[in-house]
């Protein structure tokens, strides 16, 4: 196996936005040389119902690995197994509030726990809007923890032709943190482009 290795820990949580958790699994699942491993929340299955008439089973579809939530014994709930980080995407505020406050009571807080203490890299996709001051301080509280907060908000400078472009382009720039490349990703070459 190389060092670090190619693992990425991916949690799907119950805000909106399954779109992004999705179209990060299905570029994700296109590199060669990545291991995925998958937790979705159950508010995240319920989400996933509704905005896209979507079930588990399309994203487990598309994971190396799949781990239950409730698995508090799984391989990514140790420091020892080790990844590359984490991302939780999309985050919700309850999410990020108990990441924030240390509460790992299920495997996706306990893994992003896990991904801190071993001072890997987490970028939190968190979606809510407008924003309260528990949110923000959450907020706070988890970068100073060291991890990345990463709004989905769209490059309006890059032009996204529809949501589904901008929700790629958004993913991109999420895999940007690990260093994976993508095609298909749009990257500002300065103003005096054509
Ligand atoms: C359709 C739908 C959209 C939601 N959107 C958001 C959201 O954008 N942000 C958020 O923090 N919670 C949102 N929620 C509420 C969360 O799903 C809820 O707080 C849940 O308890 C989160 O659990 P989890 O963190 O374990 O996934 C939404 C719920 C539903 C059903």
């Amino acid at each position: 196996m190389s060092f670090p290795p190619q693992r990425l820990v991916i949690a799907v949580s119950g805000a909106s936005g399954s779109l992004l958790g999705l179209r990060l699994l299905q570029l994700l699942h296109r590199v060669a040389g990545w291991e995925t491993h998958l937790v979705l929340s159950s508010a995240a299955v319920l989400t996933a119902k509704l905005e896209l008439n979507e079930t588990r089973e399309t994203f487990e579809a598309l994971a190396t690995q799949v781990h239950s939530n409730k698995d508090i014994g799984a391989s990514i709930a140790s420091g020892s197994f080790r990844t590359a980080g984490m991302v939780v995407i999309p985050c919700s505020m309850n999410t990020l509030s108990s990441i924030a406050n240390g509460a790992s009571s299920n495997l996706i807080t306990r893994a992003a726990d896990v991904t801190l203490k071993e001072r890997r890299k987490l970028v939190l996709v968190t979606r809510e809007a407008p924003l309260n001051l528990i949110h923000l301080r959450n907020m706070t509280l988890a970068t100073e923890a060291g991890a990345i907060i990463m709004p989905p908000v769209p490059s309006f400078y890059l032009g996204p032709c529809s949501l589904d472009d901008a929700v790629t382009q958004v993913v991109g720039r999420v895999l940007d943190q690990f260093n994976i490349d993508v095609p298909g990703i749009k990257r500002w070459q300065g103003s005096a482009q054509e």
